[in-house]
């Protein structure tokens, strides 16, 4: 293997005490130290981000942001930018997940925020994702032109501190994620066009996860069969015992 997979955990508004989320992230911290071929990157919401980080040296665990403001500082109520979210541990920032990009956000303001995480010296976690598939495959231009919108302001030299996360929308949140061998199809179209704006060899780098109901149960198919370098994981990423299933099932996959 040439790399480890990255699983990112994506909280979303969860939980709703900073107590828990010690809990959650110190479980998390815990199991990722034994992995041998995963790392771990908790997203907790901003204000837990301090009780999730970790005061001694924690292997294959590092902490994310769920979002970043598109300006560096000044007057901007309720935003956080960049540079606060690394002060305090962040080394990623997830961006244009699509449950912002239905609150507003747009490909122009997801290239703002990419170009912020990383100018910040995080990595960004791009999500990209169709709405709805039909029989004529128009949602690959769709994912294309999303791909390409959200990385307009990204220089070369930026595409190694991109990960890009595919969420089809209809698989978020869902009972069901998306078939394996879909995945392997999607995940060989990002890095097509990825290549296409970065070059061969960025494309050969880039890390693409997969993320929509995934748990412990077919995060090692998506992984083994749908060739997916990782995981954004929602719901499971809260539950424990679920997540330590999960980081398992990867590492064995
Ligand atoms: P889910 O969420 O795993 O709960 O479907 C995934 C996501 O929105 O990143």
């Amino acid at each position: 293997m040439t790399h480890r997979r990255l699983i990112v955990g994506n909280w979303k508004m969860n939980p709703q005490t900073a107590d828990e989320a010690k809990k959650i992230a110190r479980a998390a911290r815990a199991r990722a130290s034994a992995l041998a071929h995963a790392s771990v990157v908790v997203c907790p919401p901003f204000p837990f981000l301090p009780a999730c980080a970790s005061r001694a040296a924690a292997p294959h665990y590092e902490l994310g942001a769920q979002s970043v403001s598109v300006d560096a500082s000044g007057a901007h109520t309720g935003q956080v930018g960049a540079a606060m979210l690394h002060s305090l541990g962040a080394r990623y920032a997830i961006v244009g997940h699509s449950e912002e990009r239905k609150a507003g956000d747009t490909d122009a303001t997801v290239s703002k925020r990419l170009s912020m995480a990383v100018a910040s010296g995080m990595t960004a976690i791009l999500c990209v994702g169709e709405e709805s598939r039909d029989e004529s495959g128009s949602y690959f231009a769709a994912l294309k032109a999303q791909i390409e919108g959200s990385l307009a302001g990204a220089a070369a030299a930026d595409a190694s501190h991109v990960v890009i996360a595919y969420e089809p929308v209809w698989a978020i949140g869902a009972k069901e994620a998306m078939l394996p061998d879909q995945v392997a199809e999607a995940v060989i179209f990002v890095k097509k066009a990825f290549s296409d704006l970065f070059g061969a060899e960025a494309g050969r780098s880039l890390k693409v996860l997969y993320g929509g109901s995934v748990n412990f149960r077919n995060a090692a198919d998506i992984i083994r069969i749908g060739r997916a370098d990782g995981l954004l994981v929602g719901r499971e990423s809260v539950n424990i015992p679920g997540f330590a299933e999960l980081l398992k099932a990867v590492d064995e996959a």
